[in-house]
């Protein structure tokens, strides 16, 4: 559904909440495959021992819920670089929500992380993808994004959202060039799990899951979703009449 690609030397990729987890995993992947990478995330301090062994990546701060911050970064970078053969939006952040602990400004800032930012972002690159006619972006959302699940009030609306607008990105950029990813991992072991005290089915490392980011954009697929083995049953199961989807949830989550 996207172009392939055969070799990743000297490709301009910009990995957007590249200091800890999927983020920095796929960044130091690219690196190590030859890629020009730029890493951004909050803290300059992170961002520097992500992949101390590459000092020519470029490292350069920004937050993403600052608009000015995201194109101040975009302008250093094509400044450097020209263009953009790749932007990763990984920058996100979850949290557990249920009706009882509703919380209205944790409501906001995820909306303003998970959503807003990853907006201020497209409004930094898009102008430029379209006029090189080349180049894509891919946007990390979850599988939670695929249906409602339990405590994820706040975190699964963002990410369905990141969702739905892959599908709409993808109608607007193909045709003209672009190459568009949306990429849904499962559980994968990062600082954000961390803090997780239940079992989570299909647990993955961030460098398996940063590998099923890049061999997934390596063969051109627009949705890169892992471990297979529990995104295809949440796939499966949003299928389902709500009756029976909701009958499973319960079975499952015992919520
Ligand atoms: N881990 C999972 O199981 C899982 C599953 C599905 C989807 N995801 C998604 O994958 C993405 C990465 O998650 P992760 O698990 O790798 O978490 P993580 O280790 O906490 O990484 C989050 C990254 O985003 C950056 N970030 C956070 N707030 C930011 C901001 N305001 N501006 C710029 N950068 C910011 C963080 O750096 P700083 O804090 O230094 O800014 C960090 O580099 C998220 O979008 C998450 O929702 C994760």
């Amino acid at each position: 559904m996207n172009p392939r690609i055969g070799d990743w030397r000297g490709q301009r990729v910009w990995v957007i909440g590249a200091s800890t987890g999927i983020g920095a995993e796929t960044a130091k992947l690219l690196l190590e495959r030859g890629a020009r990478v730029a890493l951004s995330a909050r803290k300059l301090s992170t961002l520097q021992t992500v992949a101390p062994e590459f000092p020519k990546a470029l490292l350069l701060p920004l937050d993403v819920t600052r608009h000015a911050e995201v194109l101040a970064a975009r302008d250093t970078l094509l400044a450097q670089w020209q263009g953009f053969d790749l932007v990763l939006v990984v920058a996100g952040a979850y949290n557990e929500m249920r009706a009882d602990s509703f919380d209205m400004a944790a409501v906001n800032q995820l909306i303003d992380l998970n959503l807003r930012g990853v907006f201020h972002c497209l409004d930094a690159v898009l102008p430029s993808l379209l006029a090189q006619h080349s180049g894509g972006i891919g946007i990390v959302s979850s599988a939670a994004g695929y249906s409602g699940l339990p405590k994820a009030l706040i975190y699964g609306p963002t990410k369905a959202a990141l969702i739905n607008l892959c599908e709409s990105l993808y109608v607007d950029l193909r045709p003209r060039g672009n190459a568009v990813y949306l990429i849904n991992p499962g559980f994968v072991e990062t600082p954000a799990t961390a803090v997780n005290d239940f079992p989570m089915p299909g647990l993955i490392t961030a460098r398996r899951a940063a590998q099923e980011i890049v061999q997934g954009i390596e063969q051109g697929h627009f949705h890169i979703h892992f471990p297979k083995r529990f995104t295809n049953w949440l796939r499966l199961a949003r299928l389902l009449p709500y009756r029976w989807y909701f009958a499973l949830l319960h079975k499952v989550t015992g919520l």
